[in-house]
């Protein structure tokens, strides 16, 4: 089966190109590097002749409001309505936990966008809602960082291994479309806080993190249980201290 994998040289995509090799699928990295630009439309109509599904896992190289609300919807209208002309049978799309519950951002205004435009398409879809990677904890920190204090709402998270978010995206590609969301996330919920301060702590980072229930979150602000996941979620089983001993620091 020939899947098309939108952002296949990032974090998640790559892992999810290798994974579809190793189980047989013709997957095919696309990405500006490759010549497939979904912001401009160049190189789609190519790329996705004789494609079964697409699995976008790209993202916004800017996260500010205009530009990263302009990559979710142009991409996504340019991604469906090739699709549609290459007749491919599923879409799927990697969004975030809680993105209904934080319009307050405009990062996950634009994930809605997304999410909007794939369930009002013609195309049979999957929406993949994850938490926030084991990887993405640093960027968060330094999201909240002012001077060398960290401040964040004590709120519960629940984050997982990119490698777990690749190996659930790619058995979803390969699966009938849910026409729905999946909802996956890591085995076990922290306070937010505490996990930026172990993720800090694991990289001997001198940050004080502040446990600060007005602290916002890349622009919004978060209730308790706004970052995790309703009851059906599949659960990953990598624990971020696990991860933590055996990851290479990323920075
Ligand atoms: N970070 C988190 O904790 C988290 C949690 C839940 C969901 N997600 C979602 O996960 C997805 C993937 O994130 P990631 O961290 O794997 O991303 P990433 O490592 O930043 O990779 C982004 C990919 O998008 C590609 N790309 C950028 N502009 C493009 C364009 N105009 N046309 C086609 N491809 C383009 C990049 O290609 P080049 O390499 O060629 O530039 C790259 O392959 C995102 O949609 C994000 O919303 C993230």
């Amino acid at each position: 089966m020939k899947i098309v994998v939108i952002g296949g040289t990032g974090l998640i995509g790559s892992k999810v190109v290798a994974r579809l090799r190793e189980h047989g699928h013709e997957a095919v990295a696309a990405s500006p590097a490759s010549g497939v630009n979904t912001l401009t439309g160049e190189g789609l109509a190519e790329v996705l002749q004789g494609a079964s599904v697409v699995v976008d896992v790209s993202n916004s190289p800017s996260f500010e409001e205009t530009a990263v609300m302009q990559f979710f919807t142009t991409s996504t209208r340019n991604l469906l309505r090739s699709e549609a002309a290459a007749g491919v049978r599923h879409h799927v799309a990697l969004s975030v936990v809680g993105t209904d519950r934080l319009s307050g951002s405009p990062y996950m205004r634009a994930k809605i966008a997304q999410e909007q435009l794939i369930k009002q398409s013609s195309i049979p879809y999957s929406i993949v809602r994850a938490t926030q990677f084991f990887e993405f904890v640093m960027r968060i920190a330094d999201e909240a960082t002012v001077g060398t204090t960290v401040r964040l709402p004590p709120v519960l998270i629940q984050p997982m291994a990119s490698d777990e978010v690749a190996k659930a995206v790619g058995r979803i590609a390969v699966g009938a479309p849910v026409n729905g969301i999946v909802e996956i996330a890591g085995p076990e919920p922290f306070r937010f806080d505490e996990l930026i301060r172990q993720g800090l702590r694991a990289r001997n980072d001198p940050r004080e993190v502040i446990a600060d229930p007005r602290a916002s979150y890349f622009g919004t602000e978060l209730a308790e249980r706004s970052l995790v996941p309703g009851a059906d979620a599949r659960l990953g089983e990598i624990r971020f201290e696990e991860w933590l001993g055996q990851a290479v620091p990323a920075r």
